[in-house]
């Protein structure tokens, strides 16, 4: 891959957790970054991240780390501590590129701004869903004023990840070990924090900064979630942007998930994301709506060619071009605060029973003196990963926690229950399936689940030992409600349900 930057200026950079954080490995190379060191905690990440860039340092420790000659820092470590990691970065003289989102609290978010100012370095929020061919393409034209004025969009990040609570990282699935502990953020965060990728998009097309948000409460919860740690597990909230337009922000996890779904409204023209591009033109309701083919910017086949549909390749671009010839990139600590307090107040509002707040701009010193002693989170505070079940536990029975819920809801959702639900839901809509494809996607999945089933009868006996012994505690409840569905009594009743399928996959070819 040739460079894009007309210098031979290299940015060394080191990677401080190497879950996400090695995905940017491939686009780095043709943007005069150069990876050179590597820290996590986990030896399983430091083996993958030894394979992949072999004669980098690496490092289980901060320190050791940050004592490293490098320019930038790119922190890609549990989602509470991105302040924490990017203020030490900084104060280490390097400049920092940040996973999402930029910090927790209001005061936290406070420190960092005032440490990206003192430190005089770069700072970005690594968010990638505005630059999507699709979004870019929005944006240039909302920017050309194609669209009018913005009046409403909803946007949406449904990512039902129930794996991730269990189990290492999304490129592994492994259940997490000692088996009676739960990952440390995926397992309890309250998806209002998540907000970056639905509402990014918006502030990236529009250039509006969000002002105020309320958040109505959804108490239903998807079974197999830790219950009382997450507040709700579909999460609207409604954001007033600073034109006064709104923006219906989804985030969340649910039985029917869009990462990059959306529409967007403005005075002269609409547009719709859920499938495909469609404008609709004529400024007004009834205009034509037009099938489209968005086209990259410059440099856009490049971004294509290293993974994630672009978007990682135009962060560490902007990033680059920003530390190599001083043009800001979008995502800058302000807009960074932007969108991750819109989040912390969103998550603030639903607690609150769904009252409007404010969203401060800490640009301003007033706001950041409001908030610069808040440090209040709407997560359990006292949650400890390791401390789910009573002390003295047996972790003979425990031990088994974190392999039942991945053996419940495995890696891409392929086997367990999902497949055990595919295979019941897909035989009720057989006959109204439109396409070949869909019905023989349907019979694959019976036979799957028929050879599958021994199996997770077993998952269901272990979960039922954990939730007998251990009724009273956040996981014994969490399983017992997991364990009460119909579909489970059905897995448990093999015989009876496996003689059931294979009757229905004898009738289907007869
Ligand atoms: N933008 C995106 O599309 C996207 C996708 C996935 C994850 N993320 C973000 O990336 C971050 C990491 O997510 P992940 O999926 O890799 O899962 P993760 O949170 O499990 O990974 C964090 C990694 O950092 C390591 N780590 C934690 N604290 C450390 C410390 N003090 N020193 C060294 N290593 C430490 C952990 O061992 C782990 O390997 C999250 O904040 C998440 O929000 C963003």
């Amino acid at each position: 891959m040739g460079s894009v930057f007309n210098t031979d200026r290299r940015i060394k950079l080191g990677i401080w957790g190497l879950g996400r954080g090695q995905s940017f490995i491939k686009a780095a190379g043709a943007l005069n970054i150069d990876v050179v060191a590597g820290c996590d905690i986990n030896p399983m990440m430091r083996e993958s991240f030894k394979k992949n860039v072999p004669g980098a340092y690496l490092t289980d420790d901060e320190d050791d780390f940050l004592r490293q000659d490098m320019d930038a820092v790119l922190i890609a470590t549990f989602f509470m501590d991105h302040a924490r990691h990017a203020i030490k970065a900084l104060e280490a003289g390097k400049h920092v590129m940040c996973e999402v989102t930029s910090f927790l609290t209001p005061g936290d978010g406070v420190k960092l701004v005032e440490a990206v100012e003192r430190s005089g370095k770069v700072y970005n929020l690594l968010e990638n869903y505005p630059f999507t061919k699709e979004n870019m393409f929005l944006r240039k034209l909302f920017q050309d004023g194609f669209f009018g004025e913005f009046m409403y969009a909803e946007f949406e990040y449904l990512h039902e990840c129930r794996t991730l609570a269990y189990a290492y990282n999304v490129a592994n699935g492994v259940p997490i070990e000692p088996g009676y502990a739960v990952h440390s953020w995926r397992s309890f965060l309250n998806m209002h924090y998540y907000n970056t990728h639905s509402l990014g998009p918006v502030m990236n097309i529009t250039g509006l900064r969000p002002v105020s948000v309320y958040a109505p409460v959804d108490d239903v919860i998807l079974p197999g979630y830790l219950d009382e740690l997450r507040t709700a597990s579909v999460c609207p909230s409604f954001v007033k942007m600073s034109n006064g337009g709104l923006v219906r922000n989804l985030m969340g996890s649910s039985t029917n998930d869009y990462h990059m779904g959306g529409r967007f409204w403005g005075t002269r023209a609409g547009a719709d994301k859920l499938n495909g591009l469609k404008i609709r033109v004529g400024a007004c309701g009834g205009g034509q709506l037009l099938n489209i083919k968005p086209e990259w910017p410059e440099l856009g086949e490049l971004a294509e060619t290293t993974g994630h549909g672009g978007g990682d390749f135009w962060e560490l671009y902007y990033f680059a071009r920003e530390v190599l010839q001083g043009e800001p990139a979008p995502w800058n600590i302000y807009a960074a605060a932007d969108v991750t307090l819109a989040g912390i107040m969103a998550a603030r509002s639903q607690a609150m029973n769904g009252i409007t707040l404010n969203i401060p701009d800490f640009r301003k010193p007033e706001d950041r003196e409001r908030f610069r002693n808040d440090f209040r989170h709407e997560m359990k505070k006292d949650f400890d990963p390791m401390g789910l079940f009573p002390e003295g536990h047996d972790t003979s029975i425990t031990g088994n926690y974190s392999k039942v819920m991945v053996g419940f809801y495995p890696k891409n959702a392929n086997g367990g229950l999902p497949c055990f639900n595919k295979a019941l839901d897909g035989m009720k809509l057989y006959s109204f399936i439109a396409d070949a494809d869909g019905k023989l996607a349907i019979v694959k999945n019976v036979m799957k689940a028929i050879a599958e089933m021994p199996e997770l009868a077993k998952i269901c006996k272990m979960a039922r030992r954990i939730a007998d012994a251990y009724p009273d505690c956040i996981p014994g409840r969490s399983l017992k409600r997991l364990l009460a569905q119909p579909d489970i009594a059905k897995v448990e009743d093999t015989e009876k349900t496996t003689a059931e399928f294979k009757a229905w996959l004898d009738g289907i070819k007869g």
